[in-house]
Order: structure tokens, then C-alpha cells, then sequence
């Protein structure tokens, strides 16, 4: 039997409501194919801080190390915005990021049929999109030193972050973009800013040069402010995009919302080889509904779907999921964010039992 060792971080806001459902759900794959999932739960960003003045506990981190697969709710919230940056919710996920090396991100911006019309956009230019982000998550201006604010000596104060990439590490993220555009529809587009920014000029060269190794796959390039513009004009063009850490987390949001509801996404943040890994919904901690029970369970439940595929080498088991997550949707299953007239509402909970009560009826 296969043993795996989970560590879950639900985290703040609606993070603990919609970890509950996606483990509920990796109970039953556990079930079916024969698995063994420990699971063990610890305290992350604003939790943590409350308990120990921390977001992210060295034993925590250590335990993450140690894990086979991360599964993350959310981080933040109100609560905790004025503090300092060091010791903000969001820097126990960038320490998670970097500590465990977690270099790839993949941000899947998938339409789904039944909630097309939740899109703000028109259902002619959405119709049929299946984006792959591919964000670079270790490097960049999130990491770049030097940074901070200093006072200049006639008391105004400067304020700095450095865009910075190396030719290995832009290698290695645009390998893994080329090995991902080879197991989908083979183009890959670069995005960077190369017409004003030399870090992002180094990143095109190296692409080209790593795309050498990928005949097959077609490679086109383009600037960051034009692709904002093409993923709301005609985002069907894309197949997998590759860009740096902070065009990545902005493109990333933007080209969740063309599928209706930033409710629906999974993540994956993974390492070389595989060998650490983080998954999480993509959306935030909407403190705004947390502990009201409707949060929308689904893109974590696709998390856990993404986690079986890549971390457990689970092909089935994630398709099983992902299946059934479109059969709820199809069955007109709706938490309040993707709700539309003559659906069925449901909460948070409804909807995880929904999704066990559609794995049972696909097996039998
Ligand atoms: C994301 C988030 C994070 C990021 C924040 C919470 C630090 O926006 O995962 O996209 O900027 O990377
Ligand atoms: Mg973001």
C-alpha cells in the first residue's frame, strides 16, 4: 500500500472550512485506491501569529520539509494587515516558497461549461479556454536584495525592491514550461518586459535557448502589459504561459477571472523533481465570509486532484476528482460566488458532500 505523509495548514479566513471538505474528499480516494494519507495539521500565517507572534513556527517549517505533499487553505486578513512585513501572514507562504525550494508554480485558468455565464466577460471570448501559468516562485522581485525603506539624510525616505534573475534560474523554470507545453497543446509563450527591463531581456534569451532542446514546441513571446491586454481580448490564443514571480502573481489573477470565479482554482508549487510540494486554492482568505460556512470548496478539492497527479503519481485518482467536481457543477451545485438563477445553492459543507456523493455514484 501506498504511505503518504500530508501536512495541512488551513490557515486563516475560510482556509480551515474548505481544508475540512478536501480532506473529506482525499479520505475517500484513500478509500478506493488503496492509499494511506497521515494527515497532520499545524498553525500557519495570522493563527500562528495569534498563538506564538509568528506566522510560520520553525517546527512547522520542519514538518513541511518533512512532508510528502503540503495542503494549504489561505493566509491574512484584516487582522494582522498593519503589522510589520516581517512577520505578516503573507511571509510564512514566501518562506514556504523559498525554504522548500518551490520553484514551479502552475496555475491552471480552466473554463468550465456550466459557469461560463458567471464570467464578466462574454461567452464568445472565453468559450473553450484552458491556460497553463507557469510563475517562476523563488526568485525575482519578491526576493530580490537589496530591499526596504531608508531615510535619506534630508528625511525623505527611499523605497527599494530589485527584479533579479539568474541564468539558472530562469533555465530551470522555463524547462519545466517546455516539459508542460510537450503534454498539452505544445505552444508556450514567455511573457516579460524585455523592451525596457535588461533582468526580463536575459529571460528571453535564455528561453530561446532552453527552447532549443524543444523543437516540437512552438515558442512565441510577448510583453507583460500586451498579454494583460490578449488575455481579456482573445485569451483562447494562449495554451501555457511562462513568466517571473511578480508578472506571474498578476497575470495569474487576471486569467483566473476570465473563468468566472477565482473560486474555483487549484495551485501547485513544486520543487525540482518534485520531491517538496505545496498545493493551494489560488484564491485568498476572504475574510469577509469566513466562518459563515459558504465558502466555495472546489478549487481546493482540485488542489488535492493536482496533489495526487503530482506529488503521488495518482493519474486516476486525480481524474476521479476532477470528474466529479464537473459533475457537481453540471448538476447545478452552486456556493453563493458562482451562484446564478435557477442553480442549487449549497454551502460550503453541502458542496464537499456533494462532490463525495458524485465520486460514489462514478464508481458504482
Ligand atoms: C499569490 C498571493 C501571494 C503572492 C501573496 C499572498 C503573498 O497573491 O499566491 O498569488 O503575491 O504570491
Ligand atoms: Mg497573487
Amino acid at each position: 500500500m501506498k504511505k503518504y505523509n500530508i501536512l495541512a495548514l488551513p490557515g486563516d479566513g475560510i482556509g480551515p472550512e474548505i481544508v475540512n471538505e478536501a480532506l473529506r474528499v482525499l479520505g475517500k480516494v484513500a478509500a478506493r485506491f488503496d492509499a494511506e494519507f497521515t494527515v497532520n495539521a499545524a498553525l500557519v500565517g495570522g493563527a500562528s501569529i495569534d498563538q506564538s507572534g509568528m506566522p510560520l513556527m520553525p517546527e512547522v517549517l520542519a514538518a513541511a520539509i518533512d512532508a510528502d505533499a503540503v495542503l494549504l487553505g489561505a493566509v491574512g486578513g484584516p487582522k494582522w494587515e498593519a503589522m510589520d512585513y516581517s512577520i505578516r501572514p503573507e511571509r510564512a507562504l514566501l518562506a514556504l516558497r523559498k525554504e522548500l525550494g518551490l520553484f514551479v508554480n502552475l496555475r491552471p485558468a480552466k473554463v468550465y461549461g456550466p459557469l461560463i455565464d458567471s464570467s464578466t466577460l462574454k461567452r464568445e471570448v472565453i468559450e473553450g479556454v484552458d491556460i497553463m501559468v507557469l510563475r517562476e516562485l523563488t526568485g525575482g522581485i519578491y526576493f530580490g536584495e537589496p530591499r526596504g525603506v531608508e531615510t535619506l539624510p534630508d528625511g525623505t525616505e527611499r523605497g527599494i525592491n530589485t527584479y533579479v534573475y539568474t541564468t539558472p534560474e530562469i533555465e530551470r523554470i522555463a524547462r519545466a514550461a517546455f516539459e508542460v507545453a510537450m503534454k498539452r497543446g505544445k505552444r508556450l509563450t514567455s511573457i516579460d518586459k524585455a523592451n525596457v527591463l535588461e533582468a526580463t531581456e536575459l529571460w528571453r534569451k535564455v528561453v530561446i535557448e532552453v527552447g532549443k532542446d524543444y523543437p516540437e514546441v512552438e515558442l512565441s513571446h510577448m510583453y507583460v502589459d500586451n498579454c494583460a491586454m490578449q488575455l481579456v481580448r482573445n485569451p483562447g490564443q494562449f495554451d501555457v504561459l511562462v513568466t517571473g514571480n511578480m508578472f506571474g502573481d498578476i497575470i495569474s489573477d487576471e486569467a483566473a477571472m476570465l473563468t468566472g470565479s477565482i473560486g474555483m482554482l487549484p495551485s501547485a508549487s513544486l520543487s525540482a523533481g518534485n520531491k517538496h510540494a505545496m498545493y493551494e486554492p489560488i484564491h485568498g482568505s476572504a475574510p469577509d465570509i469566513a466562518g459563515q460556512g459558504i465558502a466555495n470548496p472546489l478549487a481546493t478539492i482540485l488542489s488535492v486532484a493536482m496533489m495526487l497527479r503530482y506529488s503521488f503519481n495518482m493519474e486516476d485518482a486525480a481524474v476521479w476528482l476532477e470528474s466529479a467536481v464537473d459533475d457537481v457543477l453540471d448538476k447545478g451545485y452552486r456556493t453563493p460566488d458562482i451562484f446564478t438563477e435557477g442553480m442549487r445553492k449549497v454551502n460550503c459543507t453541502e458542496m464537499g458532500d456533494a462532490v463525495l456523493a458524485e465520486l460514489e455514484a462514478l464508481v458504482s
